[in-house]
């Protein structure tokens, strides 16, 4: 790659949330905005950032010095990218959601258990056929980057070649994915069960081929307690402590059948996240989606082990789960992430989520700020998924994964966005009514790999 290939120079508004905190209180504080900003990359990662009247030095001095190089004398010098209307943020990262599920999104009619059996196995069915998890997991990772989303936890199907699939496409672009094999031995057609031990050798050997390869992570991957045997639990765990940083992603406590269910499968346990712990499966690494209805004690072992919680707002309205208390995660001191849970979530766009979560927190009687939204959407997912040392914002040395935003995508929102009060009304509005229209461009590791052409910028 030429010296001019490696670097990339942005110029616009930028917004971001410079360090993580503990308190939503306190991300005002760790706000940046840019108004008129530089963003210098090289190798895929932040060079230099900050206002566009202390860079425009810094970018000469980087111009000569890619002239005088003798590789690349007669090229184009660095040419910037520049967006003056638009507002520029760190990539979207969704910490759930499953590919296999893309074309199944908006199933009517069933919650959970139900819709489970109606509509997702025999979705699911369809993967053990390399061909068709190919074109799924292109068409997958396409509509990610339409809706800006650069990162993202992903649920493969129980097929090990769904994992080659995705993993495949992502690599393409560049891209950091987690993902993994579906385990799952009891409580399924036979066509989707694996064993014990299959498990257990064809996630490792997935581990082996793909964690760490490029910008891809694995995740061993028990669909959830029902669907696996104590057997393979025991299996899942003995690879968890073969490879600890690994990570785990699971559901949890979604719905109070669901619930019922695993306690009765698993009676000696203390409670659903326990069947986990016990099997060692809990850690900092290890991301349990949804936590809708969580007793105290299990609050408390998601503390203490440091795990991760999916919030999927529209995937828990739209199964009829039920309302998640986000300001707890902040009282018991808890991470979370934001999840969109294709394909019981009905959007692909972090903005739509952000919407229902707002909406989930009014019912509650909870506020969701716009600013908190952000981290919630950006560095708390990074945080969540254990990667706030290389994700999240436009710090030096982090990878340049980020999002150009048309906040006047429709004439509605042409006409909201002209009486904003201030940057927080207008990504608030944003927010609530955004989606793909709002994605103008989207970078990842520095390249510009998605740009809506039906935008005039
Ligand atoms: N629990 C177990 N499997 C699933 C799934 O595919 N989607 C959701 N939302 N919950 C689950
Ligand atoms: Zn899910």
């Amino acid at each position: 790659m030429s010296l001019a290939h490696a670097h990339s120079a942005i110029r616009g508004r930028f917004l971001d949330i410079q360090a993580v905190v503990k308190q939503a209180a306190e991300i005002p504080e760790q706000l940046r905005y840019i108004e008129d900003g530089l963003l210098i990359t090289q190798d895929g990662k932040v060079k230099w950032f900050g206002a566009w009247e202390h860079g425009q030095a810094v970018l000469q001095a980087l111009q000569r010095d890619l002239e005088l190089d003798p590789v690349t004398q007669n090229q184009t010098a660095l040419s910037v990218d520049h967006y003056p209307d638009q507002l520029i943020i760190p990539g979207f990262i969704d910490t759930h959601i499953h590919y296999p599920q893309t074309e199944m999104i908006g199933a009517y009619g069933e919650q959970l258990l139900e819709w489970l059996n109606t509509y997702t196995f025999p979705t699911e069915m369809q993967f053990e056929d390399k061909d068709y998890a190919d074109k799924i997991a292109a068409f997958f990772v396409q509509e990610l980057l339409k809706n800006g989303t650069t990162t993202a936890l992903v649920f493969c199907s129980v097929h090990p070649q769904s994992v080659d699939a995705l993993f495949e496409a992502a690599e393409q672009q560049q891209m950091r994915l987690i993902a993994g094999k579906v385990l799952m031995d009891r409580h399924a057609p036979d066509a989707l069960c694996d064993t014990a031990e299959s498990a257990y050798h064809d996630s490792k050997a997935l581990i082996e081929k793909w964690h760490g390869k490029g910008r891809n992570l694995y995740a061993i991957t028990p669909r959830f307690a029902p669907t696996s045997t104590a057997a393979q639990l025991t299996q899942a765990g003995k690879l968890k402590a073969e490879y600890p940083d690994v990570y785990v992603h699971t559901h949890l406590s979604e719905n109070h059948n669901e619930i019922a269910w695993v306690k009765s499968l698993f009676p000696e346990q203390k409670n659903y996240l326990d069947v986990y712990h016990h099997f060692g499966l809990t850690g900092s690494r290890s991301v349990f989606a949804h936590c809708v209805h969580l007793e105290e004690q299990e609050w408390q072992c998601l503390h203490d082990t440091d795990s991760a919680i999916a919030f999927c707002p529209s995937s828990n309205l739209f199964l009829g789960s039920g309302l998640f208390p986000l300001k707890k995660t902040w009282e018991k001191q808890v991470k979370v992430g934001l999840g969109t849970d294709i394909g019981a979530g009905t959007a692909f766009s972090q903005l739509d989520s952000l919407n229902q979560a707002y909406k989930v927190q009014q019912l509650q009687g909870d506020k969701l700020s716009a600013y908190e939204a952000l981290y919630l959407a950006t560095l708390g997912g990074a945080k969540a998924l254990d990667l706030d040392d290389r994700l999240g914002n436009f710090n030096i040395g982090k990878e340049a994964d980020f999002v150009v935003l048309n906040l006047k995508a429709t004439a509605l929102q042409s006409l909201r966005q002209a009486r904003a009060k201030n940057i927080e009304d207008a990504l608030f509005a944003l927010m609530m009514m955004g989606d793909d229209r709002n994605i103008q461009a989207t970078y990842v590791f520095g390249t510009q790999v998605y740009v809506n052409t039906s935008n005039p910028q």
